[in-house]
C-alpha cells in the first residue's frame, strides 16, 4: 500500500483522460479557452493503462476517469474496459457532465464502470444554460435516465452552489434528487485558475443545518465512495445529502487520492502545486520496477493540505487541467 509522508494511505487515482471539454462552467474554464494540450503529448491509452496498472499493484483500488469532460475523448469505453480488467481495481468510476451519457451509458456499464458522477447545477433551463454556455440541461437529464436505466449506481450529482447564481434552486435540487434516488452532493467552489476565483462563494454550513430540517436528514457515520464528500441521510436511509466543503471544513487529513493529467503529470494536492512527471518514464523506456519507484518517490512529495483559505490566488491552473 502506497503511504505519504503523513500516514495516509493513498488508493484512488484520478485519471483525466483531456483537458477538453463541450462546455465551460463559470467556475472551471474561460469562456475563450483553447490552449489545450497537443494530442501527441496526450497518454495514450497504453500508457494511461500501464501507470494504472502500476497503481494496482501498489495497492490502489479506486480509479476515476475525469477530463475536462472525458466522453469527448474518442473510444472511452475501451480504456474503461482494459481498466477494470486490472487485478485490484474495484471501484472503477467516471466524472461527467453528463451531456454525452445518453450515448455511452450502456457501453460504459459493459466496459466494467460501476458509477458515474455527473454535473447538474440547477433545474433551470436559462441558468443552466449561463453557467455551461450552453442550453444543454434537456441532454444532461436524458444522460441521467440513461446511466440509471443502464445500471450505473450510485449516481452523484455534483452542485456546485454560488451565492446569487444557484443557490436558491438548492431546496428544489434536493428535492428532486431525493425523489429520483440521486446522492445530491452540494460543492463549495474552489478558487481554481481566475475563473474559480471570481466565482461566488457560498458557505455550505448554514445550507446544512436547513435541509436536514425541511427533509429531515442526520449525518452519516459510513463513509460513502472514498471521497471527500460527508454525508447526510434521510430518516429512512433511503437518500443522502453530501457535502463537499473544501473551505468551510477541509478533509485534507484523510485525503486518499492523487491525479494523473492528460500529460502524464502527477499531481500530488488539488490545491497546491507539487507535481512529478512520468511522461519521460513511460516515453523513455522505464522498466515496470522504475515506474513504481517514481510513483513512490512522487508521493512523497504529496502536502499536508491546500491552502486554498490562506492563498486564494495561488492556483493558477484551471479545474479542467486537473478534473477536480
Ligand atoms: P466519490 O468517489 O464518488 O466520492 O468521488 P469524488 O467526490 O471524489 O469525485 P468527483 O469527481 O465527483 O468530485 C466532486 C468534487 O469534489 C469536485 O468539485 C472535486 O473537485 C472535489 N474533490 C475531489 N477530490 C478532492 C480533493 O482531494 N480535494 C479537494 N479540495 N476537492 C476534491
Ligand atoms: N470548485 C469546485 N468544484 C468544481 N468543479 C469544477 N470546477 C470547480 C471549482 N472551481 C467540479 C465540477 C465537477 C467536478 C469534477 O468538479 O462541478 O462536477
Ligand atoms: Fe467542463 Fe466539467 Fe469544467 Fe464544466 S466543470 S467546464 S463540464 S470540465
Amino acid at each position: 500500500m502506497l503511504s505519504d509522508r503523513f500516514g495516509r494511505s493513498i488508493d484512488y487515482l484520478r485519471v483525466s483522460v483531456t483537458d477538453r471539454c463541450d462546455l465551460r462552467c463559470t467556475y472551471c474554464m474561460p469562456k475563450d479557452y483553447k490552449g489545450y494540450e497537443d494530442p501527441p503529448d496526450w497518454l495514450t491509452f497504453s500508457e494511461i493503462e500501464r501507470v494504472v496498472a502500476a497503481f494496482a499493484r501498489l495497492g490502489t483500488a479506486r480509479v476515476r476517469l475525469t477530463g475536462g469532460e472525458p466522453l469527448t475523448r474518442r473510444h472511452i469505453p475501451q480504456l474503461a474496459s482494459r481498466l477494470s480488467s486490472l487485478p485490484g481495481i474495484r471501484d472503477l468510476s467516471l466524472s461527467t457532465n453528463g451531456t454525452r451519457l445518453a450515448r455511452y451509458a450502456e457501453a460504459l456499464k459493459a466496459a466494467g464502470v460501476h458509477r458515474v458522477n455527473v454535473s447538474l447545477d440547477t433545474l433551470d433551463r436559462d441558468c443552466m444554460a449561463s453557467i455551461t454556455g450552453r442550453d444543454c440541461l434537456p441532454l444532461v437529464l436524458q444522460g441521467l435516465q440513461a446511466a440509471k436505466a443502464a445500471g450505473l449506481a450510485p449516481i452523484k450529482i455534483n452542485m456546485v452552489a454560488m451565492r446569487g447564481v444557484n443557490d436558491a434552486d438548492i431546496d428544489a435540487m434536493a428535492a428532486f434528487c431525493i425523489e429520483q434516488r440521486f446522492m445530491l452532493r452540494l460543492i463549495e467552489v474552489m478558487p481554481m485558475g481566475a475563473t474559480g476565483q471570481n466565482a461566488a462563494y457560498l458557505n455550505l454550513a448554514p445550507v446544512q443545518a436547513r435541509l436536514a430540517a425541511k427533509f429531515g436528514l442526520k449525518p452519516q457515520a459510513l463513509e460513502l465512495g472514498g471521497g471527500p464528500a460527508r454525508y447526510w441521510a434521510t430518516a429512512d436511509g433511503q437518500a443522502s445529502i453530501g457535502y463537499i466543503t473544501p473551505l468551510s471544513q477541509h478533509f485534507c487529513a484523510s485525503c486518499n487520492r492523487v491525479r494523473l493529467s492528460v500529460d502524464g503529470t502527477l499531481y500530488l494536492c488539488l490545491g497546491q502545486e507539487q507535481q512529478y512527471p512520468l511522461r519521460p518514464l513511460l516515453r523513455g523506456g522505464a522498466s515496470d520496477a522504475e515506474l513504481e519507484q517514481a510513483i513512490r518517490d512522487a508521493i512523497e512529495l504529496k502536502p499536508r493540505e491546500h491552502d486554498f483559505h490562506r492563498q486564494p490566488d495561488k492556483i493558477v491552473r484551471f479545474m479542467s487541467q486537473t478534473g477536480g
